[in-house]
């Protein structure tokens, strides 16, 4: 399946888009699209893979949080972030949200982009996280050898997923992981309170004894520490460290970032009718209120960061 695919869904193009249309793309660009300031995370990895595109990141901080609302809200909103962003010249819009990639992606794909792209007249598509995010993840060996009491044991491989109400309903990690890999065990964990304390500019100690509450749960429940975690919440990845922290020390945390840009560089190179730019454009967006964002968000990008209205 093509790492980006949603589920089943795999999209194919008969290359109908003309050779006008290909000399006339300079000014399009990859559009990064998340319901707040969560999906820098996964913006910040696409930069560094590919510093000559032109990216707009779109934040729906009017509407955030996703991951507490209805999927039909969900679906809407996603749509809405889309339009923005074809209307402004993209001709990808990344997901670098799991709510929206686990609820929208696959209805956006399936039902509405097809009728929209022959609108527009130029080939847009719409890419999710969480399958570039599941391959890594089950790249990696299910079984390990653990050291107990001087004896090897085979001990099978449980993966941690900490995400949103949304993303956990929606069990999408368990389906899409256990077809791929029955032997691999998916225990999630919802963080509803995690992306409004984010956003909201929390201290280290609120979000340290949020994050270890929701840690001992999912430890409560496995009755262990799970072997590898995914931060399925991209605003989560801000707080890494505190995550981090919660977890025995060098639990491995998948990589969605770098997985996201594996899979963003692999699909502009199989599909050239994208274009991505070539000025190193930079432009953020946000339908909340524009300005500076937090002290969390600047000192996880390491710089000031400030949105301009959407
Ligand atoms: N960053 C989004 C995600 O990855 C957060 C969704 C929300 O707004 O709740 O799911």
């Amino acid at each position: 399946m093509a790492p980006w695919a949603s589920h089943d869904s795999t999209v194919t193009f008969r290359a109908p888009w003309t050779m006008a249309y290909l000399t006339s793309t300079a000014l399009l660009m990859i559009g990064v699209f998340d319901s707040g300031v969560g999906g820098l995370s996964v913006h910040r990895a696409l930069v560094q893979r590919l510093p000559r595109a032109d990216f707009t990141y779109l934040a729906d901080q009017a509407n955030a949080p996703y991951g507490v609302r209805a999927g039909e809200e969900i679906v809407e909103l996603t749509k809405a972030g889309c339009i923005r962003l074809f209307d402004r010249g993209a001709s990808l819009v990344v997901l670098a949200c799991n709510t929206a990639s686990a609820i929208a992606l696959r209805r956006l794909q399936q039902t509405w982009l097809p009728a929209y792209r022959k609108d527009i007249g130029r080939p847009v598509n719409i890419l999710g996280i969480i399958v570039p995010t599941i391959e890594k993840a089950t790249g990696l060996p299910w079984e390990h050898e653990a050291e107990r009491r001087g004896e090897k044991v085979q001990q099978l491989d449980i993966l941690g997923v900490f995400a949103t109400q949304a993303t956990v309903r929606s069990r999408v990690y368990e389906i899409e992981i256990d077809k791929r890999k029955q032997d691999l065990a998916v225990f999630s964990e919802a963080c509803p309170e995690l992306v409004p304390l984010i956003e909201g500019d929390a201290s280290a100690v609120d979000l340290a004894k949020a994050v270890e509450g929701h840690v001992q749960a999912l430890k409560t429940r496995i009755g262990r520490f799970p072997d590898r975690v995914v931060l399925g919440c991209t605003h989560y990845e801000i707080i890494a460290d505190i995550f981090r922290a919660a977890l025995p020390a060098g639990t491995p945390l998948i990589q969605q970032p770098e997985a996201t840009a594996d899979a963003l560089e692999l699909y502009l190179e199989r599909h050239p009718e994208y274009a991505a730019g070539t000025a190193g454009g930079r432009v953020f967006l946000t339908t909340g209120t524009p300005g500076p964002q937090n002290g969390l968000v600047q000192s996880f990008w390491g710089a000031p960061v400030a949105f301009d209205p959407a």
